[in-house]
């Protein structure tokens, strides 16, 4: 089976790339290399043992996307390619808007033209309403997002199910991703963001080894059992093999089906920052500082359906995410960069 990636060089991307190879897929990837480095292809050949075919260009480019189609056989679609930074997407909209919807509608115009509907797309757990009780399912209310980055992934939502409502014989998949954190465990590949991270791991890591001076952990008076903001955190390589449990899922099914891919446990900043501490044998050092606006208290997921009717479950713990995370920093001190 031959599968098309968009933003296969990121840090999902490139870890879903080698679970497929290692599956035995066919893997074809399309990434403007915006927010990530060839190098990450390059690495997940090497772990892989085995090729993969790479289009560098921007995946609203129909050109580009029909001369792919032309020349590939697609059985099915991961999307993932996308900007991700909140904060960025207040202060640049329209870049975050024009590219996480073209993007999405320039795919599925190709993917119509060509015959070929088995999509899966990277949504996020930022599409569902703040106001909802945990855990959150499915079903639970989404809607009334707080920035347009998560706007453009609650619209994304909307536009693949009509298209899917419109004609049965697409097959979509929308995966609502938690926290995920952590490195492949060889340390080869993982998250190398640009500039100051805007995420709660690669802040601990870049501060443990020395590039920042210390975390700010945002607020200690939530709502929480250490007053500190609790998540969902998910091993990204566990991640990756949820979307190779959805592959097989959406090329078996029609239709439009949502999917929460998360652990269903909960952890505060305080508790990320002491494992990983405890573990790594490293210091962090942190200060509390006022709230990040925009934050809630807390969010983690119900898995139940993915592993019901995926067949899949995460299985790493937070021991794995914070040893991974720290092995890839430590070999990677700069990223991709060095
Ligand atoms: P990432 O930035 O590492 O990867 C995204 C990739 O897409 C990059 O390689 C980038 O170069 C590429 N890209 C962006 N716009 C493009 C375009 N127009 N044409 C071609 N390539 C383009 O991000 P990630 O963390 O791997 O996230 C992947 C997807 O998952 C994104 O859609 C993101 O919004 C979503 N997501 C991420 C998280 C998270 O915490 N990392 C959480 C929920 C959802
Ligand atoms: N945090 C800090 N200090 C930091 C960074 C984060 O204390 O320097 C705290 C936050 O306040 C929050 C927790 O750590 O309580 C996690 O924050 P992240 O920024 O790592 O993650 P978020 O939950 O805010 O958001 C992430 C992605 C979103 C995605 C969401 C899905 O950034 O794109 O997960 O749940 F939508």
């Amino acid at each position: 089976m031959r599968i098309l990636v968009t933003g296969g060089a990121g840090y999902i991307g490139s870890h879903t790339c080698l679970e497929l190879l290692h599956g035995g897929y066919d893997v074809v990837v399309v990434d403007n290399l915006c927010n990530s480095n060839p190098v990450a292809l390059e690495r997940v050949q090497a772990l892989a043992g085995k090729s993969l075919t790479f289009y560098q260009g921007d995946v609203r480019d129909l050109a580009l996307l029909r001369r792919i189609f032309q020349e590939q056989e697609i059985d099915c679609v991961i999307h993932f390619a996308g900007l991700k930074a909140v904060g960025e997407s207040v202060s640049q909209p329209w870049r975050y808007y024009d590219n996480n919807l073209n993007t999405t509608l320039a795919l599925t115009k190709v993917m119509e033209e060509a015959g070929r509907k088995n999509l899966i797309f990277s949504s996020s757990a930022t599409v569902y309403t703040a106001s909802n009780t945990m855990p959150l399912q499915e079903t639970s209310q989404t809607g009334g997002c707080t920035n347009p980055y998560g706007w453009t992934k609650f619209m994304t939502e909307q536009i693949l199910s009509g298209i899917s409502h419109a004609d049965p014989a697409w097959s979509v998949c929308l995966l609502r991703y938690f926290n995920p954190i952590g490195a492949h465990e060889s340390g080869q590949i993982g998250e190398d963001p640009r500039g100051i991270p805007n995420n709660l791991m690669p802040y601990i890591t870049q501060t443990a080894i020395g590039r920042r001076e210390r975390l700010s952990i945002f607020g200690d008076d939530y709502d929480t059992p250490d007053g500190t903001g609790v998540r969902d955190y998910i091993h990204v390589v566990d991640l990756a093999k949820g979307h190779v449990a959805a592959v097989n899922y959406t090329v078996a099914h029609q239709g439009v089906e949502v999917f929460n891919l998360g652990t269903g446990k909960g952890y505060s900043v305080l508790d990320m920052v002491n494992t990983f501490q405890q573990v790594n044998q490293v210091s962090v050092p942190y200060q509390i500082v006022a709230r990040r606006p925009g934050d809630i208290a807390t969010c983690y997921a119900d898995p139940e359906k993915s592993e019901r009717m995926l067949g899949w479950k995460a299985e790493k713990d937070l021991a794995d995410m914070c040893r991974d995370a720290w092995n890839w920093q430590c070999k990677n001190p700069q990223g991709y960069q060095a």
